[in-house]
């Protein structure tokens, strides 16, 4: 059955902050992308709301949104113009309660009560709170089957923030109508990790601590803070990405199989995992978690600057901008496996992977001298800008003397399927309008995710980094890092890429 059959017939999506970043970087182009694809519903319109709104400014905004960052480049004039006919502009202040009434005149003239009706918040968290009431205040919260209500991180700054955001939007809609977004979950790769899990029986037989040593979660980046000092500033690598997009990557791979495809029992599962990660003690935090923040450094050739002198970033900053953390899943499948998980800005080179080791073989019987540059088997889940998976493992070479070396077998989506994936932002925005939750963080796993992490956020608050900046731009990180694995035994390994060349040798090549 084809995706599009489960969309209503008519939606109107309201797009609040429509002038900012998030809508001009991220929801447009995806939703124009839907709309060249046909997977929008047939009527649909996007309300764009925001302050000093006209539909002159909208329309130029987002055609310029479209025009940076669609995956397609920049449209033709017909396309544009199919998709500019949908908007239209409401300019409210959004704390302003009586506004919301003009809200309800310029979306009323639907005079339909079968409408599905998204109201995306693209405005800063400190906002939802009025948005929320004012919606409610005005009867915009109503009809739970067809109302949602779309919220993106950061969903606070700690346990206590994420709490009363929470509360929040909840005071006013049902769990089922809110949909918090993940956008990494959308990615293709990611999805897939299920697929790769769950549609195929070779892999769960030794998917455990039988067969499993240990897993890395890396998601490195070569950007900098970029233009997001004002937000990085109070969040730091930790916040922005471990709390989210990694620990979604971990709970993916470390979860039980759901019974069915469906949102509770997948959401049920993921949160499982973080129910069984061991907590870790304040005290303890140094040995579990390590923070990094860049100095100046070369990437591909190209000086950058440190962190600390970055626009916006404070001289002294204690914000750390790249952080691994080692966590621990008590439970039968996972007992004593370590997931290691890192995330860093300006690092060596982007790439995103789940890398999972498998144990040594318990007996060599081969001659001493066979192995050359002998190397553990690994399945490597590559999530970006690669995308695919690669089983890496020993083979004989041809001819004699008997030698051994590691090979790779590649599954690459761009081979096998022979077409570009859809954004991520388009998978969601797409299941949004379905209803389709699955892809989408659930409150008491957003709750989970915080009450894990909090130890190390109280730790490092407690005791500022003496050492900051201590990783030089085009590093793979500091050399702390090193030693969270090395303690055990392990290293990390260097990003697997299927273009040599694309990534300089690190130290960390080879196990
Ligand atoms: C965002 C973070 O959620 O994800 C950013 O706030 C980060 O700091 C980005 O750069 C990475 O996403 P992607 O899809 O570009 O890998």
């Amino acid at each position: 059955m084809d995706a599009a059959d489960h969309l209503p017939s008519r939606a109107q999506f309201v797009l609040f902050g429509a002038l900012g970043d998030l809508a001009w970087r991220l929801v447009v182009p995806a939703l124009f992308n839907l709309h060249l694809d046909g997977r929008l519903p047939q009527d649909f319109r996007l309300v764009g709301v925001d302050r000093g709104i006209t539909p002159e400014r909208l329309t130029e905004r987002l055609r310029d949104g479209v025009h940076r960052f669609s995956r397609r480049g920049e449209p033709t004039a017909d396309q544009w113009q199919g998709f500019a006919s949908k908007l239209s502009a409401v300019m409210m202040d959004l704390r302003d309660r009586e506004a919301y009434a003009t809200l309800v005149d310029a979306l009323d003239d639907r005079g339909s009560g079968d409408t599905t009706r998204v109201h995306y918040l693209a405005i800063p968290p400190g906002l939802f709170d009025a948005v929320a009431d004012g919606l409610a205040g005005a009867g915009l919260n109503a009809d739970e089957r067809r109302t949602r209500i779309v919220v993106e991180k950061p969903l606070g700054h700690d346990l206590d923030s994420f709490r009363a955001i929470d509360a929040s939007l909840r005071r006013h809609f049902a769990e089922c109508q809110i949909y918090r977004m993940d956008h990494f979950l959308g990615k293709e790769t990611v999805q897939n990790i299920l697929a790769l899990r769950f549609a195929n029986p070779i892999f769960e037989p030794i998917w455990n601590r039988r067969y499993i040593d240990h897993v890395t979660v890396t998601v490195a980046e070569q950007i900098g803070v970029g233009h997001r000092a004002g937000y990085y500033e109070t969040a730091g690598a930790l916040r922005d990405m471990v709390q989210n997009h990694l620990i979604q990557l971990m709970c993916l791979v470390a979860m039980e199989p759901p019974v069915a495809y469906d949102a509770d029992d997948i959401r049920n599962k993921k949160l499982d995992v973080l129910r069984a990660c061991r907590r870790i003690r304040t005290e303890d935090v140094p040995a579990y978690a390590v923070r990094g923040q860049y100095a100046d450094g070369w990437i591909e050739g190209a000086r950058v600057t440190a962190y600390r002198d970055e626009p916006g970033i404070a001289p002294d900053s204690e914000v750390e901008t790249y952080a691994a953390v080692k966590l621990l899943v008590d439970n039968w499948r996972w007992q004593d496996v370590p997931f290691y998980l890192r995330t860093g800005k300006r690092m060596t080179a982007a790439a995103s992977e789940i890398s999972i080791r498998f144990r040594d073989i318990p007996h060599n019987a081969f001659p001493a001298n066979t192995g050359i540059d002998s190397q553990p088997v690994r399945l490597v889940i590559q999530i970006q800008p690669q995308e695919g998976i690669i089983l890496k493992f020993m083979a004989k070479e041809p001819g004699s003397p008997l030698r051994l070396r590691p090979v790779d077998m590649r599954f690459a989506y761009g081979e096998a399927f022979g077409r570009q994936s859809p954004a991520a932002y388009e998978t969601l925005l797409h299941d949004l309008l379905e209803g389709d939750a699955t892809l989408f963080m659930r409150s008491d796993q957003v709750q989970a995710a915080w009450e894990l992490l909090m130890p190390i956020i109280d730790a490092w608050q407690a005791n500022p980094a003496a050492d900051f900046p201590n990783y030089a731009a085009g590093s793979w990180g500091p050399e702390a890092a090193e030693h969270l694995l090395a303690h055990d035994g392990r290293t990390w390994l260097a990003p697997s890429q299927w273009h040599p060349g694309r990534v300089p040798a690190t130290p960390h090549d080879g196990d």
